[in-house]
């Protein structure tokens, strides 16, 4: 009988009496057969995916932190000041936030609230703004459901440190994936966390993301001492940046901190990933800007720095145009070396100092954070 050999991937092809082993014989058929197989197999195929994409959505947000003993890096949940804050200051506050809003700008930020979370600087009980210490304000992206829950449970855990509040969220841009978009608003409801603009979010467009920050800063936690941007491929420490804040006794006007990088030029070569035109930046030198990564700006700066972004023309390198605006504002910003732009590699005597590394992803946080758990005596040579 000349018949087909039904391959792995019932390519249907003869079969030539090639000293195929015994198992391989066995799934000699004829050519109709052979495309049944076919059939049927695209078939399974189609019904695995099809269960799986229904019962992903669990998969991947279920939590695994929810053992009970989430470790905290400090105190959590402790004696936050829950002292509401002076109304007449803070209606001025919002008063100024909402006076950035008139038309006829050059780079007007004309997008919208799709997730919000417009209690989270505020009491739940009364629903009157709290006092707030920190608010953390994390570019995430809606696909990274892994990272955020990671940061969830790490560095982004603590609400309070010596009765301080701090609130953290996630920021994104809109996804036009339907199946992403819905996981993305079940997560939502579930941690109550994430904020979304109706922008599209691509890598292009993370200044929008910075200028979300911004305005949902000083419009909707302008009493917060200190905001914070960051990533979410970054390790934050939150204990060490309120160390480090109350020794420098930082000021709660006019600051902005964190990895300054200064005289750079823009890559005027079109392949560069980072290339930038004459038009779209005439200057031959970037001014001083603080690395995307995380920085800290006192209270008052997010709405200083929305305000001068609306008349700021639109640069795509999100760090670099936070920097033109501070320069507009005639804001210096401050150098850390404890803010690292690159990875640095989970060490406890090195975590117990700086303030950010790059580039740290789900399992990596976890080892790391689970490790600083356990006190310990660091030497000079450690
Ligand atoms: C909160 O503060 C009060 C009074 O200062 C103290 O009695 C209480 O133990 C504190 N609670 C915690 C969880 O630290
Ligand atoms: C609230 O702030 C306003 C303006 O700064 C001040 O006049 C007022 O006395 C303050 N109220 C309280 C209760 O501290
Ligand atoms: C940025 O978002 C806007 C608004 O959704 C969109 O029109 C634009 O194409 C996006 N930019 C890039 C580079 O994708």
């Amino acid at each position: 009988m000349r018949g087909v050999h039904c391959s792995f991937v019932f390519n249907c092809r003869w079969y030539h009496g090639a000293p195929w082993p015994w198992w391989y014989q066995g799934m000699k058929v004829d050519k109709k057969t052979c495309a049944y197989l076919w059939v049927f197999t695209a078939a399974v195929i189609c019904l695995v995916s099809l269960s799986w994409s229904i019962r992903a959505p669990g998969n991947i947000l279920r939590r695994s932190g929810q053992d009970g003993d989430q470790p905290n890096h400090g105190e959590v949940h402790s004696n936050v000041t829950t002292e509401a804050i002076n109304f007449t200051n803070y209606r001025e506050l919002l008063k100024t936030a909402y006076d950035q809003r008139y038309e006829g700008h050059i780079n007007p930020h004309d997008f919208s609230l799709v997730l919000d979370e417009p209690l989270a600087c505020m009491e739940y009980e009364r629903g009157r703004p709290r006092r707030v210490f920190l608010l953390v304000l994390v570019a995430t992206s809606p696909a990274n459901f892994k990272r955020r829950q990671a940061v969830r449970e790490t560095w982004g855990s603590p609400a309070a440190l010596d009765g301080r509040a701090i609130v953290t969220l996630f920021l994104l841009g809109k996804t036009v994936n339907s199946y992403l978009y819905r996981n993305v608003l079940k997560e939502s409801a579930e941690h109550h966390d994430l904020l979304m603009e109706d922008f599209a979010d691509r890598y292009k467009n993370l200044t929008l993301k910075t200028m979300m920050a911004m305005k949902w800063a000083s419009t909707h936690c302008p009493q917060a001492s200190f905001v914070m941007k960051t990533d979410d491929d970054m390790f934050v420490s939150y204990r060490n940046l309120l160390d480090y804040l109350a020794a420098m006794s930082a000021p709660d006007t006019g600051f902005a901190l964190g990895r300054v990088l200064e005289g750079k030029a823009p890559f005027r070569d079109p392949k560069s990933k980072y290339f930038v035109s004459k038009e779209a930046y005439p200057g031959d030198v970037y001014p001083p800007w603080l690395s995307g990564g995380g920085f800290v700006l006192s209270g008052d700066m997010p709405g200083r720095i929305y305000s001068a972004s609306l008349d700021t023309r639109f640069l795509y390198l999100e760090d670099v145009y936070v920097g033109m605006c501070l320069q507009k504002l005639k804001v210096t910003p401050i150098m850390s070396d404890r803010f690292n732009n690159v990875h640095i590699g989970y060490s406890y005597c090195m975590f117990r100092y700086l303030i950010t590394s790059h580039r740290f992803d789900p399992e990596e946080l976890r080892a790391a954070w689970k490790d600083m758990l356990v006190p310990r005596t660091c030497w000079f040579w450690t």
